[in-house]
């Protein structure tokens, strides 16, 4: 038997890694500005992450939802002080996907409405509903094609208007910032727009924050630059650091029916461990405030760079740079000849910097010289 390859790999066999960088089997270093596809929040092996899941694994690993695990509600009530979301209920669950695919469950539960509104270049997940709900039809499968899926063009005032003004919708989806589309950001007066259409149309907010939230945008939450109140929030990603959580935030007004959701494994010991030491470090180190600054200081290097018709969209530490061509060649040179990883996009011209938020200014340096030799003879 072989694993089932899910991306075109690269070359690369990472076997130790710390903070921003990884090494090979033949200890070469490499500087990660990819965050291991926007998960390495704190950096990588941290030793508060790997002390407390390695205390927790001599306690208890393991056990499931039919019995008590205080450790959720430890997780809970962290999570909602620090997010700014102290009244809402966490659904613990495994991934980012299965965290959307709860989320619109809940929402249909909530409206007795089926269809759901997403936006053009999102990205939900690969799950039933989520991949429904994903504008790439090269992942979703004839079973997965819904009619009660619209996609609308981000930031299209009129098209959200006409849509959630006939009543049907049960919730819109929204990424917080898109992320794998390309990183394109929702404006603020739309958002301000699309909660207040929620609201008068009986809509549930969805906002995706899977990529964009732990703090990567500068915010706990990139919605949080808006101040609007979404009713459901998903998150995973940055929330275990590699460690497989996800969840959902749910707003008080939609009332837990115990058995209407379920996990095996969600909320289990050592992913609350897990997710629990993220949230301290996250904290002890004001990490959230280091990505604001940081992700400054990378979007104004960027944006000088002596290269005619690049564009580069983003906040705090998620950022896309635009080519004037496919970038695929240049992602591969900085991998190869100065060992730093950067991410794909779906739109080809535009590569992805999602570094650690724990990233300081001589790795900032390294990848800016780095690119600026990529560029220099491209
Ligand atoms: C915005 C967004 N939503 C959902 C997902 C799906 O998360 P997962 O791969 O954990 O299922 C992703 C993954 O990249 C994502 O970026």
């Amino acid at each position: 038997m072989r694993p089932y390859n899910v991306y075109p790999l690269f070359d690369i066999t990472p076997v130790r890694a710390e903070g921003c960088y990884l090494w090979d089997e033949k200890n070469v270093k490499y500087l990660d500005m990819y965050g291991g596809h926007a998960v390495i929040s704190i950096g990588h092996s941290h030793p508060h992450y790997q002390k407390r899941i390695n205390e927790q694994l001599k306690q208890i690993g393991f056990y499931s939802n039919s019995l008590k695990i205080p450790l959720q509600n430890d997780l809970a009530e962290k999570l909602g002080r620090i997010s700014g979301y102290p009244d809402y209920d966490l659904f613990l669950c495994n991934s980012g996907a299965e965290a959307n695919e709860n989320a619109l469950k809940l929402a249909s539960f909530f409206t007795g409405r089926k269809q759901v509104v997403a936006f053009r270049k999102g990205f939900h997940g690969r799950t039933s509903a989520a991949v429904a709900i994903t504008d790439n039809p090269a992942i979703r499968s004839l079973l997965n094609e819904s009619d009660d899926a619209v996609f609308l063009d981000l930031n299209d005032y009129h098209a959200v208007e006409d849509v959630l003004n006939k009543r049907e919708t049960c919730a819109v989806i929204i990424e917080g910032i898109q992320g794998i589309g390309g990183i394109y950001l929702p404006e603020i007066a739309f958002l301000h727009r699309l909660s207040s259409l929620c609201r008068t149309t009986g809509t549930l907010l969805i906002l995706d924050e899977i990529q964009s939230g732990y703090g990567r945008s500068g915010q706990f939450f990139a919605h949080q630059h808006a101040v609007i109140q979404p009713d459901l929030i998903t998150i995973a990603k940055g929330m275990g650091n590699g460690f497989p959580v996800g969840g959902v935030l749910i707003h008080p007004r939609i009332e837990a029916v115990t058995g209407r959701l379920g996990t095996t494994f969600g909320g289990n010991h050592l992913a609350c461990a897990a997710s629990l030491a993220v949230l301290e470090v996250l904290e002890n180190e004001a990490l959230i405030a280091h990505a604001a600054k940081h992700g400054e200081i990378l979007m104004a290097a960027l944006k000088e760079l002596p290269v005619k018709n690049i564009k580069v969209r983003g906040k705090g530490l998620m950022i896309g740079i635009e080519f004037p061509r496919p970038c695929k060649p240049i992602r591969q040179r900085l991998i190869t000849e100065h060992q730093v990883l950067s991410g794909a996009a779906s739109n080809p011209n535009t590569l992805r910097i999602l570094p650690p938020l724990t990233i300081g200014e001589t790795e900032i340096e390294q990848f800016l010289e780095a690119l600026n030799k990529v560029l220099e003879d491209e």
